[in-house]
């Protein structure tokens, strides 16, 4: 079912004949209904839908209108009118080969060729559409266009006649083929935190709330805004649903520019065409729209005002979509049968198959389907037809500056243009990130799997070191040092999957241009600490008390402090192997060597290592924490009990004699530069993995 609002944005659109590309930006707002725009025309209608589709939040139509106008006059302002334009882009990849590295190691890596001397125009107002087979290279393309593509490509693309810039990037909203979200959050928190980061600091917070709703009525996804998003391991929203959600993601911003990946695929036709006319709106309202589809119904392409087709990375057409069939009928392209849909006729021309010759009729001759050299004829002559009767044409449209009404305005905005860097301030989106990252990981940190693993053993060595006390000092010596080490491994491999899975979120986020690194960086940090700390202080609680350690409320803080201080050291490297290597299976890898060297040369199994060997103790933070441990345990002149009437010096037993208990400062010392030395170096890592 297609909502009320939703409705009245496909009748509104579809019923105004607007001609794309022959009205000035300013009328077009005017036209449409989209939930952005400043106008009395479209904000009025705006409350009229709203109050007709929603029954809860009430709200006087006149009332909602003043509270809107304020929102939708900042919003606008962030509204430009942006003509696109790409001629000759080519892309070229080096394929990976795993033959004949070590026999020919100069050998050049072959290459492929994924995009070839693609080109177009788009203005504002206009919805493009890029068809193709799979692997065509329209994802390629697509990440070219929104200026994510990490390697170079060959050719230009302009944005009004500027190339992709960090203001052109916060204009530019882009929808992935896969969905980015995080699973634990729901859809109206999902939105509510990405209007958060992303809307001007100008509007007020419930501003914001309210464009996040606005945004979940338009995408028809009332019904579950409060359901969690979900994802391949969690069961939440459907989809259709999470494809949304995606999308609304963009829209909250109100870009300038909004490309998208197969919006529709996944989805029923009814709400495919919801959603293509949600886009055609957006762009009526003067926004430039580009997405790539599969499949499109007749009715779906007939929303388009301009499409590009391609086959195996090379165009075979580019222009309005409803020249389609007029063109290739030109060059002798003509449809078996009167009502064909233009989108599967394109369809069969880019995989080379030319209309008189049908697939189901080669099956049934040949049984078979290997017509490659007539499909490749084929694709070579639409290509050859594209460059001799398209090209011309198109070329000289892209180099029309001077009749393009759109840049005559775009002139003085890129000369004003140093716009701030980011819309909302350092401290906000630190605040936001922290609020967004404890909601999602809330669950993992304390997840029921998690808090049995830690009281389990916490119990279990409680009652295994039952009571013990100094007579039994090597014991206790013992129990010091398994916390050590405990605390050292089960951070260290939470902390180590904690960047490369956040990593497609953090490229994503970052490629809009929605939150500095350092506060990203400085929220997880923030938000790990009640979550990592909580833990091992129930640990630490439980097995101190039960294991017999001294009975003094002071010397417990203190070992509770050192285990909580070797928790966030031994998280720091685990944050920055990750952040370095962005490979789980790397990363854990080295971190359980890494460990098990620690373990070895932290005193307690080998107190004599050669001398050449003697310096790995000084790099792993578990001896310095063994250490202080002792250190804070025992005095220097306490005695213990070592045999029957008998009592020896603390200092002589042999463990503790080997640590020696003086110099503590040096290792709060040594444990501080680590604590801060990870964590320096695992940001360095992120940043430079940007
Ligand atoms: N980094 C890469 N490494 C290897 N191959 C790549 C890379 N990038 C693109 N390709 C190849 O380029 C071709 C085009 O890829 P692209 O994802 O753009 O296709 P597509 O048209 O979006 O396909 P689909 O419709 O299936 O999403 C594919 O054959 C793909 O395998
Ligand atoms: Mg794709």
């Amino acid at each position: 079912m297609m909502p009320p609002e939703q409705e009245t944005t496909a009748t509104t659109s579809t019923a105004t004949s607007i001609q794309p590309g022959n009205i000035p930006a300013a009328n077009w707002s005017e036209n449409a209904l989209v939930h952005a725009e400043p106008s009395g025309t479209s904000t009025r209608s705006l409350s009229i839908d709203v109050s007709t589709c929603f029954e809860d939040d009430q709200m006087p139509d006149q009332l909602q209108d003043q509270a809107n106008a304020h929102r939708f006059s900042i919003l606008h302002q962030s509204l430009r009118p942006i003509t696109l334009k790409f001629e000759d882009v080519a892309y070229t990849i080096k394929l990976q080969t795993n033959k004949g590295s070590c026999l020919a190691p100069h050998e050049p890596k072959p290459t492929r060729t994924v995009l070839n001397g693609v080109s177009g125009v788009v203005r504002p107002g206009e919805l493009l559409a890029m068809l193709g087979p799979s692997g065509s290279g329209k994802t390629t393309l697509l990440t070219a266009l929104a200026g994510r593509l990490p390697s170079k490509i060959s050719g230009v693309i302009t944005y009004n006649g500027q190339p992709f810039s960090s203001s052109m990037k916060r204009k530019t909203g882009f929808v992935t083929q896969d969905d980015v979200l995080y699973p634990h959050l729901t859809v109206l928190e999902t939105l509510t935190y990405v209007a958060m980061l992303r809307l001007p600091k100008q509007l007020s917070k419930q501003e914001k709330m309210e464009q996040a709703e606005i945004i979940i009525r338009d995408l028809g996804l009332s019904r579950c805004r409060n359901s969690i998003v979900g994802g391949t391991l969690l069961r939440g929203v459907s989809g259709g649903e999470r494809k949304r959600v995606s999308i609304g993601q963009e829209m909250v911003v109100n870009p300038s520019l909004l490309l998208l990946d197969e919006p529709t695929s996944g989805l029923d036709s009814t709400t495919a065409q919801r959603i293509v006319a949600t886009l055609r709106g957006l762009a009526r309202g003067g926004r430039t729209v580009i997405t790539t589809i599969h499949q499109p119904s007749s009715r779906l392409y007939r929303m388009f005002d301009k499409v590009v087709v391609l086959s195996d990375g090379c165009p075979i057409y580019s222009g309005h979509a409803g020249g389609v069939m007029e063109y290739f009928a030109s060059i002798g392209y003509v449809p078996g049968f009167d009502f064909v849909n233009p989108a599967d006729f394109l369809l069969d021309l880019a995989n080379g198959i030319a209309p008189d010759v049908k697939q189901d009729e080669q099956v049934e001759f040949h049984g078979r389907l290997d017509h490659h050299g007539d499909h490749n004829s084929t694709k070579q002559s639409l290509i050859a037809s594209y460059k001799k009767n398209l090209y011309p044409a198109l070329k000289a449209d892209i180099h029309r500056n001077l009749t393009d009404p759109v840049l005559s305005t775009s002139g003085i905005l890129s000369s004003r243009g140093c716009e701030n860097r980011w819309t909302t301030s350092w401290w906000e989106q630190f605040k936001v990130l922290l609020r967004r990252g404890l909601k999602e990981r809330k669950h993992e940190s304390y997840s029921g799997l998690k808090i049995f693993q830690v009281m389990s053993v916490s119990i279990l060595s409680g009652l295994l070191w039952w009571k013990s006390d100094t007579s039994r000092i090597q014991d206790q010596v013992g129990l010091l040092f398994f916390f050590s080490i405990f605390w050292g491994f089960f951070p260290l491999f939470s902390a180590i999957f904690a960047f490369p899975l956040e990593r497609p979120m953090l490229i994503k986020e970052r490629s809009s241009g929605m939150y500095r690194l350092s506060s990203y960086y400085f929220a997880r940090m923030a938000g790990d600490l009640p979550m990592e700390l909580v833990l091992p202080t129930i640990f630490v609680t439980v097995t101190y008390w039960m294991g017999g350690l001294k009975p003094s409320l002071l010397t417990f803080v203190l070992t509770l402090l050192i285990i909580l201080f070797n928790v966030l050291v031994s998280q720091g490297l685990g944050l920055a192997l990750g952040a370095i290597l962005m490979d789980v299976k790397q990363a854990t890898t080295l971190s359980s060597v890494t460990m098990l060297v620690f373990l070895l040369a932290g005193g307690y199994y080998i107190q004599h290592i050669p001398s050449f060997m003697a310096w790995l103790k000084y790099i792993s933070f578990s001896h310095y924490c063994y250490k202080l441990l002792v250190g804070v345990q025992y005095s220097a002149n306490e005695v213990y009990a070592c045999g029957v009437g008998r009592e020896c010096r603390v200092m002589d037993f042999s463990a503790i004699q080997f640590l020696g208990l003086d110099h503590k400062w040096w290792d709060v010392a040594a444990l501080t530069v680590m604590l801060v030395g990870y964590r320096v170096l695992a940001y360095l890592a992120l940043r430079m993995g940007h």
